[in-house]
C-alpha cells in the first residue's frame, strides 16, 4: 500500500490512483506531503464536527477558512468524508461564499452515503501558491466517484497562482480538474479558470468515465477547455463558453499501449471564444489498436477559432511538415453540424485521418463560418485526407473535393 500511495504521489500512473481509490475508500486526500503517512484512516481527524442531520456538510463547520490564505485541504477532506462515507440522507458538500484556498485535493470514493453525493460551489476555490505542494500537477481531482452532482454559481480558480504557470513551465504536466474512475457525476455552472499563457493546463480532463454531463459553465485556460481522454463514454457537454483555450477536444488519445475506445461524446450548444481550436479529434499514432466513435459536435458558436473542426491523427508527431498519419487508432460515426461564426483559419475543417484506418461515416453539415484573419485569404477550404467524409447543407467553407 505504502508502495502504491508513494508512486500516487509521484503521479507517475493514473492507475495507481483507482488502486488507492479502492484501498482508501474515500477521503479527500492532500497528496503532496507523504510525511502524512500511510493512508489515512476513514475518520476525520481534523475537527470535531459531527454528522450534522441536514445532510449539509458546509466546509466551515470541518475549520475551513474563506481568507484566501488558510490551505484548507484538511477541511475540505474532513467534509467530503463525512459526506460521501457517513451521511444517512444523500449529503451535500457545501463550499459556500468566500474565498477558499486549496492544495490538491482528492476526493475519492467509493461513496457509502446514499446517492447522489453534491457537491455546491458558491464560493471561490483558489490554488495554494507553494509549489511543493504539486508533487503530482493535478489540482482538483474526482476519483472512483459515482452519482455525483457538482454544481453552484462557484469558481474554481488556478489563476489567483502563479503556481500554475510554475508547475506547468516546470514540469511540462497538466494542472488541472481530473476527472477518473467516475460515473454519473453531472457539473453545472461553474466556472474554471487558469492563465491563458501556460501550457497543459487543460480546464478539465475526463478519463476511464462514463455518464458524466456538463452543462452552463465557463471555462477559460491554457490548453483544452474540456478534453476527454481514453477509455470514456457517454460523455455530454453543452452550454459551454470555452476560451481562452485549445477548444473541445477528444483525446489526446493513443499516447499509452493501456488506452481503450472512447464511444459517445456529445458536444453541443457550446461557444468559443478566440480558442486555438474548437470542435477537435486527435489520436497519436499509438500501439494499441483502439476505436473513438460516436461523436456529435452540434450547434456551435465559433468567435475568431483558429482549427475550429479538425481531427488530427498525427498529434504529438515530431516530424514537419507531419507525415500521413498511420495511427491504428480507428474513428468512426463522428458528426460536426450547425457549426457557425468565424475563423482565423486558412483550413477551417481539416480532417487528416489514419491511411491504415481511414475515418467512417464523418459527416459535415451546416458548417457556415466566415474568414477574419489578418492576412488576406485566398483560399478557405476544407482539406480530407483518408476521411470518408459526407458534407451536407449550408456550407462555408466549401466541401473537400473527395
Ligand atoms: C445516476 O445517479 C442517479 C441519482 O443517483 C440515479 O438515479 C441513476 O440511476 C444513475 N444512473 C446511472 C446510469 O448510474
Ligand atoms: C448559476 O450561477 C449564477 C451566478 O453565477 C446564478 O445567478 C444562477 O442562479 C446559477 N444557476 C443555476 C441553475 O444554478
Ligand atoms: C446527463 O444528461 C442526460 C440528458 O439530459 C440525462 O439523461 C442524464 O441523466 C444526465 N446524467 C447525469 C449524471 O446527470
Ligand atoms: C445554450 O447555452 C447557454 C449557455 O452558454 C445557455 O444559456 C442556453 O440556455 C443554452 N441553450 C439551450 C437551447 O440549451
Ligand atoms: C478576440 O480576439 C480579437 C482579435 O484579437 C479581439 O479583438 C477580441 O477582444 C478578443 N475577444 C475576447 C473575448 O478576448
Amino acid at each position: 500500500m505504502a508502495t502504491a500511495r508513494t508512486r500516487f504521489l509521484l503521479g507517475i500512473a493514473f492507475i495507481y490512483c483507482s488502486l488507492i481509490g479502492r484501498a482508501s475508500a474515500g477521503f479527500g486526500d492532500r497528496r503532496s506531503h507523504p510525511s502524512d503517512g500511510g493512508l489515512t484512516p476513514a475518520t476525520p481527524t481534523t475537527t470535531g464536527a459531527t454528522t450534522p442531520t441536514t445532510g449539509i456538510f458546509d466546509v466551515k463547520s470541518f475549520g475551513a477558512v474563506a481568507d484566501d490564505k488558510t490551505d484548507n485541504v484538511q477541511a475540505l477532506r474532513a467534509a467530503w468524508m463525512a459526506a460521501c462515507k457517513n451521511s444517512a440522507t444523500p449529503a451535500t458538500l457545501l463550499i459556500p461564499q468566500g474565498t477558499f484556498r486549496t492544495g490538491p485535493t482528492l476526493f475519492a470514493g467509493p461513496c457509502t452515503s446514499p446517492k447522489p453525493i453534491t457537491v455546491e460551489v458558491t464560493g471561490t476555490l483558489t490554488a495554494t501558491s507553494d509549489l511543493s505542494d504539486y508533487v503530482s500537477p493535478e489540482w482538483i481531482n474526482f476519483l472512483n466517484v459515482d452519482g455525483l452532482v457538482l454544481k453552484g454559481s462557484g469558481v474554481f480558480d488556478g489563476k489567483g497562482a502563479d503556481i500554475v504557470k510554475d508547475i506547468t513551465s516546470l514540469n511540462s504536466k497538466e494542472f488541472h480538474f481530473h476527472l477518473h474512475g467516475c460515473s454519473n457525476i453531472s457539473f453545472n455552472n461553474l466556472t474554471i479558470t487558469a492563465p491563458g499563457n501556460s501550457p497543459n493546463t487543460d480546464g478539465m480532463h475526463i478519463s476511464t468515465s462514463s455518464f458524466i454531463n456538463v452543462t452552463n459553465s465557463i471555462i477559460g485556460t491554457g490548453d483544452d477547455c474540456i478534453s476527454i481522454g481514453h477509455s470514456t463514454s457517454t460523455i455530454s457537454i453543452s452550454g459551454v463558453t470555452c476560451g481562452p483555450g485549445h477548444g473541445i477536444s477528444v483525446g489526446s488519445l493513443g499516447k499509452r499501449p493501456e488506452e481503450r475506445t472512447v464511444d459517445g461524446v456529445h458536444v453541443k450548444n457550446c461557444t468559443f471564444i478566440n480558442t486555438t481550436n474548437g470542435a477537435r479529434i486527435k489520436t497519436f499514432i499509438g500501439t494499441v489498436a483502439a476505436e473513438a466513435k460516436n461523436i456529435i459536435y452540434e450547434d456551435l458558436i465559433m468567435n475568431g477559432a483558429d482549427n475550429p473542426i479538425i481531427i488530427d491523427q498525427s498529434y504529438g508527431g515530431k516530424r514537419k511538415p507531419k507525415v500521413a498519419s498511420t495511427s491504428l487508432w480507428k474513428i468512426s460515426n463522428v458528426h460536426f453540424r450547425r457549426i457557425q461564426g468565424t475563423s482565423i483559419a486558412n483550413i477551417p475543417v481539416s480532417l487528416q485521418c489514419s491511411s491504415k484506418n481511414p475515418c467512417e461515416a464523418v459527416e459535415v453539415a451546416d458548417v457556415d463560418l466566415s474568414y477574419v484573419g489578418l492576412t488576406k485569404n485566398t483560399g478557405f477550404i476544407s482539406s480530407c485526407t483518408n476521411a470518408k467524409a459526407t458534407f451536407g447543407g449550408k456550407l462555408n467553407p466549401p466541401a473537400c473535393q473527395l
